[in-house]
């Protein structure tokens, strides 16, 4: 058994024109394969070649650096394709009251978020969390993740160059702005608050 790429949840096209065919193609088929690839040379006949993915970044992040790199950012971007929806959608329900409580407004929310992602300075991934009931923004850099700790991501944009670049060449804010008003998949954050547990990576 090894770390499998996981499938788009959705075609490639689908999220055009937000993040075109082409970003989609060389994001998810370059970038988060190469990760892939990377893990599994990494663990290949290893006491972790049959690990589960989250088990791997957990053993990796005190013992092993580019072995956490691979495998954090194998997981980061399968929850990226998960947090992003060709449909747009509305917080509802708990989420919705969630978001409330803690940022005044879904709009409010979006705008932090859009402002927080601008901001990052260099590579890494702007999350929405669940800590403790209460809902936070969060920024990693790099392949950190928070896969593992005791914040519980319930939606991650990935703001590494590779994921705009093609589309926005360095404006970065339009990539944001595109995302957060058309693709974000808020079902797929309420059922990560919900479970109240950590998205476990497809494979
Ligand atoms: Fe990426």
């Amino acid at each position: 058994m090894s770390i499998s790429l996981m499938p788009l949840p959705y075609a490639a096209d689908a999220l055009a024109p937000a993040i075109s065919a082409d970003t989609i193609a060389v994001h998810h088929g370059k970038h988060h394969k190469a990760y892939v690839d990377k893990t599994n040379a990494a663990i290949d006949g290893g006491p972790q070649a049959d690990a589960a993915l989250e088990a791997i970044v957990a053993s990796a992040r005190t013992s092993d650096q580019a072995l956490f790199n691979n495998a954090a950012q194998t997981w980061n971007h399968g929850f990226y394709w998960a947090s992003l929806a060709p449909k747009p959608s509305a917080p509802a329900g708990e989420l919705l009251a969630a978001i409330e409580r803690a940022f005044g407004s879904t709009a409010e929310l979006t705008e932090q978020l859009a402002a927080r992602g601008a901001g990052h300075f260099a590579s890494g991934w702007v999350w929405l969390a669940a800590k403790d009931g209460t809902l936070s923004i969060e920024e990693t850099h790099d392949a950190e993740t928070l896969v593992g700790t005791a914040a519980n991501p319930l939606l991650v944009i990935d703001v590494w160059e590779h994921a705009y670049y093609l589309d926005r060449k360095n404006v970065r804010p339009d990539y944001l702005k595109a995302v957060l008003d058309n693709l974000i998949n808020w079902q797929f954050a309420a059922e990560n608050l919900a479970r109240g547990t950590c998205w476990t990576y497809p494979g």
